[in-house]
């Protein structure tokens, strides 16, 4: 019998409420003869108010022994901006240097789009998730003073973009469709915008079957409301990707749907799988939270460890709970979602 080690960060806010319903899932598409060993990690504003600690070695080192992380949602407002998000949600990203930062965007049969005439929506971003400017490379100066200088240095090498970009060519060619468009802003960051396209376009002479496109990322938000349909993969640097990614989230049914991988493709670390949201303070512990994404999460992390069955199972209860949700009259609550999808997976 196989065993597969979870390690399970429940996190802030709505966090716990979502995070225990993608696990009922979980263990609802797995075959009797896989043990589930999770490992919760009581970590984020909680931890910090009580000791001071965002994420101990001790806990890293913990981490590293998992199979995969199953993440809830970081970030309270009884923390300062930056603390939680830095001192452990990016700390776990670059630690494990997960830099395939996948987001797929998906409108799913039956999900009310906000945009006109229903478009085909399905595409995967490929955001990087390890430089950029979410390095914490700048500074301050003359800090309080109305003289105040700040800066935050945009980090891209060489060896991180090819990476990234080589995984979502990869992608590409898996995919029907094989289209990669590339989303920078090389007209004005001339300097990491024509490495990135360099890059692209190098790696793009190996793949003759793809079909490549560049966009600024300014004319890509007009596409993504205008002509999502047009998107097929989608690679970006950690900025622009966290950006486009919630509007991805906001055309195909909302950040309750929006799933993410944040993928060490090496398999040095474990990957870890999350929803976009975030921690959702003002609905915490209502039963409100929509634990959708986390389930979506969930079949991802699946996928990931080889369970490609098992993902695709939650993955079709899914479709069918959604295209089922539209005639329902009263709303669910967390729970309730969660029970009807581990149901469906199980029958
Ligand atoms: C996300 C979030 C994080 C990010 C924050 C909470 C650090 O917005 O996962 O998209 O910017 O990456
Ligand atoms: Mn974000």
């Amino acid at each position: 019998s196989r065993t597969l080690r979870l390690a399970v960060i429940p996190g802030d806010g709505i966090g716990q409420e979502v995070v225990a319903e993608g696990l009922k899932v979980l263990s609802s598409a797995l075959p009797a003869d896989v043990k589930v060993e999770t490992a919760e990690y009581d970590l984020g504003a909680r931890r910090y108010h009580a000791t001071g600690e965002t994420l101990p070695d001790g806990v890293l080192e913990e981490l590293k022994g998992a199979d995969a992380i199953l993440l809830g949602a970081i970030g309270d407002p009884s923390v300062p901006s930056g603390v939680l998000e830095r001192g452990l949600l990016l700390k776990l990203r670059f630690a494990f240097d997960h830099h395939v930062n996948l987001r797929p965007g998906k409108l799913f049969p039956g999900v009310a789009s906000p945009l006109a005439g229903n478009p085909d929506i399905d595409f995967v971003v490929v955001r990087e998730g390890t430089e950029g400017p979410y390095v914490g490379n700048g500074g301050s100066l003359r800090t309080g003073t109305d003289q105040e200088i700040a800066t935050e240095v945009s980090l891209n090498t060489a060896f991180g973009i090819e990476r990234v970009v080589r995984d979502a060519f990869a992608r590409a060619q898996a995919r029907p469709r094989k289209k990669l468009t590339l989303v920078h802003k090389n007209n004005v960051l001339v300097h990491a915008g024509h490495l990135w396209k360099r890059i692209f376009d190098s790696v793009a002479a190996e793949y003759p079957e793809v079909t490549t496109d560049y966009l600024h990322v300014d004319a890509a938000t007009i596409f993504f409301v205008t002509q999502p349909e047009r998107f097929d993969v989608i690679v970006t640097d950690n900025l622009f990707g966290d950006i486009l990614t919630d509007l991805a989230a906001a055309v195909t049914g909302g950040i309750g749907l929006a799933a993410s991988g944040n993928i060490n493709p090496t398999g040095a670390f474990p990957s870890m799988f999350e929803p976009v949201h975030g921690s959702a303070p003002d609905i915490a512990g209502q039963g409100k939270a929509d634990p959708t994404a986390t389930i979506l999460s969930v079949a991802m992390l699946l996928g990931h460890l080889g369970y490609a069955a098992e993902a695709a199972k939650i993955e079709d209860a899914v479709a069918a709970d959604l295209a089922e949700r539209a005639s329902l009259t009263a709303p669910r609550t967390t729970s309730q979602i969660g029970d009807a999808l581990a149901a469906r997976v199980a029958g």
